[in-house]
């Protein structure tokens, strides 16, 4: 995904653009550009890697004291991280730019078709495309030229034009990719998240699929792409700049990870009701009897989230006593599945904007199956799409690698999961026991964090092997999954997940002197069989590193390391192994030297298939 900032108003828009950039860079942060119009005239200026590249180049060309301009992060899907290839994208007649997060699918097409018509393309991008496109289609009209090259495209995009011709507007658009647009006092900020327009106003609105919107000095004026006339609904931006700020943190991730046993509390705040003995969920409250019916639940994300889907498959088999399973939703959305009667889906989602969950959600909803949503992001795509849902409520999750949105995950799953139980088998008695040991979590929480320097020395001994391993067992093989994702996109050590009984049938040959294995052998039913395992491995010489429950003076005897967690449920456990794993893998990337907020390749959200 990439990142997008527009400015409109009477002030200089630079350092609006630009800081609202820098708030926007974890979408994406291959290359940089920004576009302005300077008295009338265009000023463009592009550079390769981090926005602080593009702010030195714009100083040292100077000039840009515009009002009015666009700029744009990227993170490259048509063409190679290059200057040409970053974005604004100019045309090549009417000094018309495009900024533009998606895809667009047709564009192969579309850039025949213009370079028939005479247009000389400089980029491998599909965005340029666009650029041109609207070009060929202006005619003294910025708004309608938008529109009509809009109803040519197939694909997803948010994108934001400006052009030398209208040098007082601002035209922006969205199909499929976030935008919104900030209403301030006489001035519009317009941006890809909440996070590079509530410095300036909390006041705002998301775009639609299919709108078009015009902005100039006077105000702003929206339609779809036939010009429909359309009234967005202004609301108050629901975060503040505290939660977007890095404080006392060296890293957004150390944060989220410290900030868990907080975002667990407010993932629970209002919801437990242990008087009656039952979860409130009023975002689900309509739909109590499709899930009482329920014959089956089919979970589906990617990454983290499925990690956190695949916990929930297991809470809502074991707890909630219904038949369910767990799918990538890439294979979901192309696998003609079935979906019977009396289905429910849940899409789980941080962002709201991955692309695969949202269409796998789309598919689902065409099968007729009731569509929920767990999701962090108020009002992203996929929230808009479900027929109801449980947010997170854990707050923006700026760090690319998820810890909080993964623990919130997994807590709104298990509330979830008890509202349905409670339709079914469960008693209030037993729903309030089960609800007082998820109350005490963030305090175990703030327990293991406790321990950050004790696990922080125990990483640092490991850092140079360059293959781990991640084994558990129940509701924890997800976890070791989820363990195994943290280290690889952070430290870019190769690690791989897995069931711990699925290690004796080949993974063990990767066991030589010396190779971490983690185990999570918190005490649970399975204990037994993950000492035999982790048995197994010291035999041939792995390093077991393992993640045991309090006062297990056993395991000691077995592991080169102990981190200790307090006792919980197995059921509840996965929020607090998975601690342990997310320092672990935060101080490998710290001790190897990268960016552990922006690591290589990745991007916070993925809105491209
Ligand atoms: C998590 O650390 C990764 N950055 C990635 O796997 C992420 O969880 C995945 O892309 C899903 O994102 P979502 O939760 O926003 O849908």
């Amino acid at each position: 995904m990439c990142g997008i900032v527009g400015y409109l108003g009477h002030r200089k828009s630079k350092s609006i653009l630009i800081e609202g950039l820098k708030r926007l860079e974890y979408r994406g942060y291959d290359s940089a550009g920004l576009a302005m119009l300077v008295n009338g005239k265009l000023k463009l200026a592009r550079s390769v890697g981090r926005v602080a590249m593009l702010e030195e180049r714009l100083e040292q060309e100077g000039g840009f004291d515009g009002t009015i301009g666009v700029c744009h992060t990227r993170w490259a899907t048509h063409g190679g991280v290059t200057e040409l290839n970053a974005h604004p994208h100019k045309d090549d007649r009417h000094g018309l730019v495009v900024v533009h997060n998606g895809i667009i699918e047709n564009y192969a097409a579309l850039k025949t078709y213009l370079q028939e018509k005479g247009h000389v393309f400089t980029s491998e991008t599909d965005t340029e495309v666009i650029s041109m496109l609207i070009s060929e289609l202006y005619e003294g009209d910025l708004e309608k030229a938008v529109q009509a090259a809009l109803r040519e495209v197939t694909g997803a995009y948010a994108i934001c034009v400006m052009c030398e011709k209208e040098p007082d507007t601002l035209v922006v658009a969205r199909k499929g990719s976030p935008l919104l647009v900030g209403v301030g006092n006489g001035e519009y900020v317009v941006a890809s998240d909440a996070a590079a327009i509530i410095a300036h106003t909390s006041q705002a609105f998301m775009l639609d699929d299919y709108n078009v919107v015009k902005i100039t000095p006077s105000g702003f004026h929206t339609t779809d792409i036939h010009n429909t006339v359309v009234t967005p609904k202004i609301s108050q931006l629901e975060i503040d700049l505290e939660q977007i700020e890095l404080g006392e943190y060296s890293h957004f991730m150390l944060k989220e990870i410290f900030e868990q046993p907080k975002a667990l509390r407010a993932c629970m705040s209002g919801r437990l009701d242990t008087r009656e003995g039952r979860v409130v969920l009023g975002g689900i409250g309509s739909f109590g009897k499709e899930m009482t019916k329920a014959k089956r639940v089919v979970f589906t994300a990617q990454g983290t989230a499925l990690h956190a889907a695949m916990i929930g498959r297991y809470f809502f088999e074991d707890v909630a006593k219904v038949p369910s399973t767990w799918e990538y939703a890439s294979e979901f959305r192309y696998r003609n599945p079935i979906v019977e009667e009396n289905t429910v889906v849940v899409a789980v989602s941080q962002s709201g904007e991955t692309a695969d969950t949202l269409a796998a959600l789309h598919e689902a909803k065409e099968r007729g199956a009731l569509a929920l949503g767990v999701v962090n992001v108020v009002g992203s795509s996929i929230a808009r799409t479900t027929d109801a849902g449980v947010y997170l409520r854990v707050g923006p999750e700026i760090g690319v690698a998820s810890t909080k949105a993964f623990v919130g995950q997994v807590c709104a799953l298990a509330q979830l999961g008890l509202f349905m139980a409670r339709r079914r088998l469960m008693s209030a008695y037993d729903c309030t026991k089960f609800m007082q040991h998820m109350e005490a979590l963030p305090e175990k929480i703030e327990t293991i964090l406790g321990q950050a320097d004790r696990i922080k020395k125990i990483t640092e001994r490991y850092i140079e092997r360059e293959n781990w391993l991640f084994l558990g067992r129940g509701y924890n093989y997800p976890t070791a999954l989820e363990g195994a994702l943290k280290l690889k996109e952070i430290s870019y050590i190769h690690a791989e997940g897995m069931p711990a009984a699925e290690m004796k049938h080949g993974p063990i040959a990767l066991i030589n002197e010396g190779l971490p294995a983690v185990f999570i052998a918190n005490r649970g039913k399975q204990y037994e069989k993950v000492m035999s395992n982790i048995q197994e491995v010291r035999s041939r010489g792995g390093h077991v590193i393992a993640v045991a429950t309090e006062g297990d003076q056993h395991i000691k005897n077995y592991c080169h390391d102990v981190i200790y967690i307090p006792d919980v449920i197995e059921p509840l456990s996965p929020m607090l192994t998975v601690i342990p794993l997310q320092l672990m893998a935060y101080y490998a990337a710290v001790a190897r030297g990268h960016d552990v907020d922006k690591p290589r390749n990745l991007a916070k959200s993925v809105t491209v298939e």
